[in-house]
This record gives structure tokens, sequence and C-alpha cells, in this order.
């Protein structure tokens, strides 16, 4: 999900062809066909495109995540930890499962199943709030407010921080891929995370006592699982990975059910399917792309030797493509029936916490979107495909309403 920043070269590195050809622009505009060259012959290559080494097949990226000792989420100099100081995402062992631990209460399914009400009303005052008819992008003007709004109340906070909220993450966004170390892009971070401290610091210090928010169960815990530091940085992640990720789960599924005929049809009728084709479209289109590992020993991975230092990239597209694992694998097909899981909310220790809340999202927005607009289509000549090396999303989600 994130870079840890690190792009160092190492001393020695085995050619790989097709490696070596691999450019961010192609990872961006179309990257399973990236990862059709890629696996056959390189399954784990090095891109010095990017200064990282990238997994393609399902399997060796599985021992990847299986192994949070070799290929590590801790690294001191990353850029997000640099921003938000060390939460989950960038620690391991004990620390990590103290700090999920502590925030997982609000994401359990019990937790999220209680929230449906909550969840339910923000989709209801986003879809009141498009037009009826005409055209509408639906990403930015449905999607995104309903992924930081949701977050916002299980967080714990206010409706009237939501715009804050958008503004900080873009600040973060920009943050995190600061590699080059740009000043002025850490200073706004920096001063977007102290607000963000001073924004929840009342709620800690005084915590309402029927809440059961992530902020209000956290600061009233006795004795306290996380000080107010941990909880600040904690609740930063889980802010980050609620926001740009579902929006683009749901614009994502969105476009994967219009451009499908049949599928559209069936998800209109029944809710089963409607899942399916969500669950399906996170395999063929999941919106985050990669899970960072950093190699702080030497690792041999396939016979190929990673050098101290490096970034190793496990592909998450690419896994959930592989042909050894999924027929016919670049088809969208909600009706597959192989077991394999896909890895769209990644694998292990650091599996995704808002897994069930942002599948939950999807669901009811777009149960919401068919509901009261049985006519609404893609309008192809204005809408733009999901692209994106990192994060994956349409361009452009322009619907008709009819
Ligand atoms: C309510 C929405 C979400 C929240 C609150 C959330 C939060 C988080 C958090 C806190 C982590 C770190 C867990 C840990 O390190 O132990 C995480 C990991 C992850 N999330 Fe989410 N997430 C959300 C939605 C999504 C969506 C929609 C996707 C993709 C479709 C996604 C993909 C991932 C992946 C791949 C990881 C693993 C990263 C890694 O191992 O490097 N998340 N998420």
């Amino acid at each position: 999900m994130t870079h840890l920043g690190s792009t160092i070269t190492p001393s020695v590195v085995p050619h790989f062809p097709i490696g070596a050809t691999v450019t961010q622009a192609q990872l961006s505009h179309d990257p399973y066909a990236v990862f059709q060259r890629l696996r056959p012959t390189e399954p784990v290559t090095w891109a010095p495109a990017l200064g990282q080494w990238l997994v393609t097949n399902r399997d060796l990226a599985m021992e990847v995540l299986r192994d949070p000792d070799r290929y590590r989420t801790d690294e001191e100099t990353s850029p997000i930890r640099d921003t938000f100081g060390p939460q989950m995402l960038n620690t391991e062992g004990d620390v990590q499962r103290r700090y999920k631990l502590a925030c997982a209460p609000p994401f359990n399914a019990r937790a999220v199943e209680d929230s449906r009400a909550m969840v339910q009303g923000i989709v209801d005052a986003r879809a009141r709030a498009l037009p009826r008819a005409g055209v509408v992008e639906l990403r930015t003007a449905y999607a995104a407010p309903i992924a930081v709004s949701t977050i916002a109340r299980v967080i714990g906070l206010p409706e009237a921080m939501d715009e804050r909220l958008r503004d900080w993450y873009d600040t973060f966004a920009d943050a995190l891929v600061n590699y080059a170390r740009d000043d002025a892009t850490r200073t706004r971070a920096h001063a977007a995370v102290l607000a963000f401290r001073a924004a929840i610091a009342p709620r800690l210090a005084a915590p309402d006592a029927g809440e059961r928010t992530l902020l209000a169960s956290l600061a009233r815990a006795y004795p306290r699982l996380l000080d107010d530091r941990e909880i600040g940085s904690n609740a930063l992640i889980v802010l980050f990975g609620g926001i740009e990720t579902t929006e683009a789960l749901i614009a994502n599924a969105l476009w994967a059910i219009l451009t499908h005929p049949a599928a559209h049809a069936r998800a209109r009728a029944s809710d089963a399917d409607l899942d399916r084709c969500i669950e399906e479209s996170l395999r063929w289109e999941p919106a985050v792309q990669t899970c960072t590992r950093y190699v702080p020993d030497a690792a041999l991975l396939h016979g190929v030797a990673i050098p101290r230092g490096a970034v190793v990239q496990v592909m998450l597209g690419a896994m959930n493509r592989d042909p050894a694992h999924f027929a016919n694998p670049e088809r969208f097909d909600p009706w597959r029936t192989e077991s394999v899981v896909h890895t769209a909310f990644g694998f292990g220790r650091h599996f995704c916490l808002g897994a069930a809340l942002a599948r939950l999202e999807a669901r009811l927005a777009i149960r919401r979107l068919f509901d009261d607009w049985p006519a609404l289509a893609l309008d192809d000549r204005r809408s733009l495909p999901p692209s994106g090396h990192e994060f994956r999303k349409p361009g452009a989600l322009v619907v008709g309403l009819g």
C-alpha cells in the first residue's frame, strides 16, 4: 500500500531484461499486460525505473507476505512513518499486534453490522444530493464523500470536519510519495498531522461515555491500551486507509458492473449477486495494487538474491490474475468457482483492518444507486477507465441517470 521510500540500488544486480523495460506509465495504464510479460520468466524482477523489486507470481508473493521477519514494514526512513509516526502499518511484532488489537473493535464483523444504519444514512444523504436526471461523475460526487464521512464517523469525528479531513488527506497523500524529501511537502504534512492531533485531543481528554467510536473506546479503556500519541498515529493510518481506497473500491466495482451487462442485470436483481460482483471486482481491479516490504538483510526469493536495503513490491493485481490459481484470470466473472481467495485487502499480519466496513459501504452505495436510478448507465464517451500504479480507480466515472 505504501512505499517505504527507499530506492537503494543494489551493487550487483543480475540482468532482468523484461523488468528493465517496465515503466511507471505502463504500470499505471495497463499493469495487467506488464504482469503477463513478467510472470512466466521473471516472477521476481528488478525494475530500474522504479528502483524496486516486483513480485508477480501469487505463491512467491504469499511467501513474502507470510514472512514479516525477512520482508518488513518498519522502515524508519519511510515517508509514511516520517509523516504519521509509528502505527500498525509500519511496525512489526508485538508493537504492531498491540496497535491493531486496540483499534480492531469498531472494525470487526459484528461492529460493522451494527454501523449499518449509520452507513445507510450517509449513503442516503449522498444519493439525495445527486441530480434526479442528466449526467454525473459518481466517483467524486458520490463514492468519495461516502468514504470520507463513513470513516470519520467510525473514528469519532463530527460531520463539520469532513471537508478538512479531505484537505488533510490530500496533504498526506503528497507526503507519502515524497521520496525526494521535499521540505515544503513535509512541513505541510507535519502541520496537518499536528492539526489532526489537536482536533482529537478534547475527545481523548473527555470521551463520551456512550460512544462506541474508535477514539472514544481507546480513550475510555482502563488501563489505557495506547497513549494519546499512539492513538493519534493509529487514527491517522485508519483515516488515511479508509478514504481513497474505499472511494476507489466503490468506483471500480461500479465500473466493472456497468461495463458487463449480464453482471449488471444480475446485480440489480439480487443482493447476493451484487456481493459477488463487488468481490470479483476486488480480484479483477483491486484499488490498492501494492504491498511494500523492506528487506533489512539480503534475502533469497525463487533463487533471486535480493540485496539488503531493497524495496520489494508485492503486486496484488498480479496475484489476483495469476493463471496458476484463477481460470481465465483476465475475465470479469463474478460466478467463478475457484476456492482460492483474492488478496485485494492484503494478507497476513497487515491484512486490511477496514475490509468488512469497506465491503458494507460498497454494497449499500451501489444498491441505493440501482434502486433509485433504474436506467443508470455508463457514459462511455465522458468516462475514463481505472488507472494508477499504487491506487487504481477510474479517472472519471460519468453515468447517465436516465
Ligand atoms: C474503511 C475502509 C478502510 C480502512 C479503515 C482501512 C484501514 C487499513 C489499515 C489500518 C491497514 C493496516 C493494517 C495493518 O497494518 O495491520 C490496512 C491495510 C491494507 N488495506 Fe485497508 N482500509 C480500508 C479499505 C481498504 C480498501 C477498500 C482496500 C482495497 C480494495 C484496502 C487495502 C488494504 C491493503 C492491501 C492493506 C495491506 C497493506 C500491506 O500489507 O502493506 N483497504 N487498511
